[in-house]
């Protein structure tokens, strides 16, 4: 069964509780399977390293799940308008990836979380887009035919799936929110059968 890769990183939750509603909406998708991944933090060479496998949650990206993968969807906190250094230390890492083409021509979509309403979101979407637009993925968000699009007071974007956290750091997504992330990875598993 073809996999969607759902990578991300999280530190509090938000992120991670938003992965698990793209995968939700992968496996909504006929013969699609989500296959969730996430990335170690990353620390100055003098802090002591992280055990190899995480202590709980998703386990940690291997090269294998970007060759196996029939599309992806790349989810980051925000952190200063941009995804964070953790995720972007694994794709800073893709060259070998890169030269061989191992993504070119899967469909590929994006998620995020903040705490503010207009703290970057759309910002992070898009700056999770340019490598995967070097990697030769095709790019695809949430189309306003999403009627939940339109009528959210919180998250959700048609870059792509978002959530809003707030002061209090609530990593529960809003139903809009939720439903949206789900239909992103439904788009992407749908897209992914497609192409495939
Ligand atoms: C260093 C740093 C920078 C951040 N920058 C922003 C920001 O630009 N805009 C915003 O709304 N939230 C910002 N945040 C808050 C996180 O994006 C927010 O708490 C997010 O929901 C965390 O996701 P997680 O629970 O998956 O870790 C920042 C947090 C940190 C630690």
């Amino acid at each position: 069964m073809p996999d969607i890769l759902v990578l991300y990183y999280s530190r509090n939750g938000s992120v991670a509780r938003l992965a698990r509603q793209v995968a939700r909406g992968v496996g909504e998708v006929p013969g699609m399977a989500a296959r969730l991944r996430t990335v170690p933090p990353v620390a100055p060479v003098t802090r002591v390293a992280e055990p190899p496998v995480p202590e709980s949650g998703a386990p940690y990206v291997e090269r294998a799940d970007l060759d196996e993968c029939a599309g992806l969807v790349l989810g980051s906190p925000t952190r200063f308008g941009n995804m964070a250094a953790p995720l972007k230390h694994f794709v800073d890492g893709l060259g070998a990836e890169w030269a061989s083409g191992t993504l070119v021509g899967k469909p590929a979509g994006v998620f995020t979380s903040t705490t503010s309403m207009h703290g970057g979101q759309e910002s992070t979407l898009l700056s999770m887009m340019l490598p995967l637009l070097h990697h030769g993925c095709v790019i695809a968000g949430i189309p306003f035919t999403e009627p939940r699009l339109a009528t959210t007071r919180s998250g959700g974007t048609p870059y792509g799936a978002s959530h809003v956290a707030g002061t209090g750091d609530d990593p529960e997504p809003s139903e809009d929110e939720a439903v949206l992330a789900r239909a992103l990875g439904r788009r992407i598993a749908t897209l992914a059968a497609r192409l495939g």
